[in-house]
């Protein structure tokens, strides 16, 4: 194989489709969601979310027609909005596709005319934290030992990213 053909096979990215969840999407959520928290929400869950005015979702492929790798769902309210869950098919993570959704969500949220943007995070899972970081959400506050985990408890991060208006 041409180093040219090489360097796009080792470029996957490039293909990455991102848009709005639909209902139609329910059960892959919920598969994705099952496999990344120990209380799952069912599709029908899902279904209902995603048939709310207030909710805005994002679905993630790594190319056209490929199933769901991961999604990211947020409840609006006036000019403020909350994340409240956001997960990757576990044997699609650490290859950024969080990063992507997120940016694109984001962006979304923005046009919608969100200015405040919230979500909370168990303060043990690192590789949630090092994604708001880097997405530039702050924390402002923290409630000590209020999820269960492998060492205990972990307490609940409370984070905030502030957007500009459009
Ligand atoms: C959190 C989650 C959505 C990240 O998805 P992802 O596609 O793997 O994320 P990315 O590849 O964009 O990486 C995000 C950051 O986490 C880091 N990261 C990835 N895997 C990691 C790991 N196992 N340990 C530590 N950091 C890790 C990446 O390096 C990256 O940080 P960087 O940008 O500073 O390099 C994914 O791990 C997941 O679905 N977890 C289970 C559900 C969950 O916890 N959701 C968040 C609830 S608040």
């Amino acid at each position: 194989m041409s180093p040219f053909l090489d360097l796009w096979s080792w470029w996957p990215q490039t293909a990455l489709v991102i848009d709005r969840a639909e209902t139609a999407d329910a059960e892959d959520l919920a598969t994705i969601h099952g496999g990344a928290f120990h209380r799952g929400w069912p599709a029908d869950d899902f279904v209902a979310m995603l048939g709310e005015n207030a909710v805005l979702a994002h679905v993630i492929r790594r190319r056209a027609g490929a199933p769901v790798a991961g999604f990211v769902l947020s409840r609006l309210a006036a000019d403020e909005a909350e994340i409240l869950t956001v997960a990757v098919d576990a044997r699609l993570r650490g290859r950024g596709l969080a990063g992507r959704l997120l940016a694109e969500h984001v962006k979304d949220l923005m046009r919608a005319g969100i200015r405040h943007l919230f979500l909370e995070v168990e303060s043990e899972n690192a590789p949630a934290l090092k994604l708001y970081a880097r997405h530039g959400f702050a924390t402002i506050g923290r409630r000590k030992g209020y999820y269960r985990s492998a060492s205990g408890a972990a307490d609940a991060i409370t984070m905030r990213r502030e957007l500009p208006p459009l």
